[in-house]
């Protein structure tokens, strides 16, 4: 069955991000010349999905407006021959549509995911957290991946994974992979883990496929201490009744760029802002002085 319906979780309050997200949703900041969730719509458009449904929340409607047509903006910008702003509005055009619904209240990813059943419905399904960039502009075809081996490997679930320094293993859901390997299948993952309770250095990283039945094991799963329901949670239930559950690694060249908090935010930035074609010599340059780096 071809997969053609992601779903992009964009409700959370974005607090590490204060007070940037104090009026405007974190995947609405720019990195680059793009805000970070229209990388991620074309990411997913190229990866063949057909619809998109942003599960939203309050002060996200920025986000809706971003891709909704704009035809004032679009005839002035005519009317004054401003041809290349235009081509900046191409996104707009691409042919894919998008849904909106809301998280009523705020209970975790987990809960923002089951928000979207009465749209799925039965079927499977890709999700893409909307702060969280893979590749250098987008530049993945992991999404393509991941549909690939979830027909192949008749899997309840295949999540992205990325190799993260030992050291930050505590900030992440961390795989206990069965086989080394590109794609493996997974025995565990474990939340948030101590560097000695860590089972290895792949944290999952902002992209899922899922079959229907993931909305069952999310309904089962009791909230956390902060009243949230997590999805990595749903995940090991699956686990547990011995779903099939396959990992697949992000390549080198296609790093995720987190979006959510403020160190990885700003090297996000400088690393696209030196891959812009138009800017990218003349701030490096601006940096090397800044830097005092010398030229050999
Ligand atoms: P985070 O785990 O980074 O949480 O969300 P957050 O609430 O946005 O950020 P902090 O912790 O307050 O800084 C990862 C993705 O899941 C979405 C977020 O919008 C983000 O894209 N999310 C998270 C929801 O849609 N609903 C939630 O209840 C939690």
């Amino acid at each position: 069955m071809e997969i053609t319906i992601a779903v992009v979780p964009v409700a959370g309050l974005g607090s590490r991000l204060l007070p940037a997200t104090k009026s405007q949703p974190k995947e609405m900041l720019p990195v680059g010349r793009k805000p970070v969730v229209q990388y991620v719509a074309e990411e997913l458009t190229r990866a063949g999905m057909e619809r998109i449904l942003f599960v939203t929340g309050p002060g996200k409607a920025s986000i809706e407006n971003h891709f909704d047509l704009n035809p004032e903006l679009i005839q002035i910008l005519r009317e004054t021959g401003k041809e290349d702003l235009l081509a900046e509005l191409y996104f707009e055009r691409v042919d894919v549509r998008y849904f909106y619904t809301r998280q009523r209240e705020l209970l975790g990813l987990g809960h923002a995911i089951l928000c979207s059943r009465p749209f799925v419905g039965d079927q499977p399904f890709v999700v893409a957290l909307g702060d969280s960039i893979i590749g250098m502009n987008a530049a993945s075809d992991v999404v393509r991946r991941m549909i690939d081996v979830f027909a192949q490997q008749r899997a309840e679930a295949v999540i992205a994974f990325e190799e993260v320094p030992r050291s930050d293993v505590h900030r992440y859901g961390i795989a206990d992979p069965k086989s080394d390997g590109d794609v493996f299948e997974l025995a565990d993952v474990i939340e948030k883990p101590s560097v000695e309770e860590a089972p290895s250095s792949l944290a999952i990283a902002a992209r899922y496929v899922f079959a229907p039945s993931i909305y069952d094991a999310i309904d089962r799963v009791a909230p956390g201490k902060d009243g949230e329901i997590q999805l990595t949670d749903a995940v090991r239930i699956l686990l547990r009744e011995k779903a099939r559950v396959i990992g697949v690694r992000l390549r080198n060249d296609e790093r995720r760029y987190d979006i959510g908090n403020f160190d990885s935010y700003f090297r996000a930035f400088v690393e696209f802002a030196l891959n812009d074609p138009r800017s990218g010599a003349a701030l490096r340059q601006a940096l090397e002085e800044m830097l005092h780096v010398d030229r050999a």
